[in-house]
């Protein structure tokens, strides 16, 4: 029913996460979230889908800060964290990747990932920029931190080039890269597969599997492919003009009445393998 979905229960002995009380977001007139809750467990991988405008990079720009929802609360291991500001929410351990890729276009994938880094521990774009070398140069242990990241997303044979000259494909891994750079503990990925093709969504799929099992990173991903959101994620949430509507395992949700309802006539959502 409308509104009235909440998460399932927590496995024994873990506390949440993350959780999203009531979270309402207007723009003007438009209500763009409508008293969304849901939770996050340490170590899940959730799939955020929904039609087009139905409130999914809302909730990420909620979560990191972006934007002030108007009413509810979102707590981070049971901390009230509404309305921190971006820097303040990386450091707690939260990075995201973009929908539209924002990365630094004429700097190299290794620049990218330093100041993706720098900007999550610093607050401050000029000053990032103005300290870089010599932060570079001093902190050998943030560099380290790169490396590990590049070696982990097979992006050593790209370091040296300009992010601007790189397949999409590449660039997405290194949208991806960027958000790991501040080590995150929850990560929220935007549609980290879009604009690929199913060989290309194949081998992101794997790799964000790699980064859990290495990390243990706790995910939430917004994804249309509902291929690649049955093999990804464990749970899917479903918002629809800003509520959520279903929350629930891959098999339960396809057949929910109301997600099969809000997806009609929609095309993004790929809809053909069963899941
Ligand atoms: N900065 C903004 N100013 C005005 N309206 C906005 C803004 N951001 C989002 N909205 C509106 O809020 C609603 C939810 O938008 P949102 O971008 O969160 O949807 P979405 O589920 O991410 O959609 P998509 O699948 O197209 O990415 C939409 O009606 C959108 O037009
Ligand atoms: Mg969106």
């Amino acid at each position: 029913m409308k509104g009235s979905v909440s998460s399932p229960s927590p496995p024994d002995g873990e506390g949440v996460l993350l959780a999203l009380e009531g979270v309402r977001l207007a723009f003007g007139g438009v209500s763009a979230l409508a008293g969304v809750s849901f939770a996050l467990y340490p170590g899940e991988v959730v799939a955020l889908i929904g039609p087009n405008g139905a409130g999914k990079t809302s909730v990420f720009n909620c979560i990191c800060g972006f934007y002030k929802p108007q009413q509810g609360t979102i707590r981070w291991r049971g901390e009230a964290i509404t309305g921190l500001p971006p820097h303040r929410l990386a450091r707690l351990g939260i990075g995201r990747s973009f929908q539209n890729i924002e990365l630094f276009r004429t700097m190299t994938c290794l620049d990218n990932l330093l100041l993706g880094r720098h900007l999550h521990i610093r607050a401050g774009l000029g000053s990032t920029l103005l300290a870089l070398p010599a932060w570079r140069r001093d902190e050998v242990a943030q560099r380290l931190v790169i490396e590990k990241i590049m070696d982990l997303l097979d992006l050593q044979a790209f370091r040296h080039q300009r992010v601007g000259m790189l397949p999409y494909g590449i660039q997405k891994l290194v949208e991806v890269a960027r958000a790991l750079a501040g080590e995150p503990k929850l990560l929220l990925l935007d549609e980290p597969t879009a604009g690929m093709t199913a060989e290309e969504k194949d081998e992101m799929m794997v790799r964000l599997l790699g980064l859990r099992q290495e990390l243990g990173l706790t995910m939430l991903v917004v994804e249309h492919d509902l291929r690649v959101v049955s093999q990804l994620a464990e749970r899917i949430l479903v918002l629809d003009y800003g509520r959520l509507i279903a929350d629930g395992p891959p098999t339960e949700v396809q057949h929910h009445p109301e997600v099969v309802r809000a997806y009609l006539g929609q095309t993004k959502l790929t809809t053909e393998a069963a899941l």
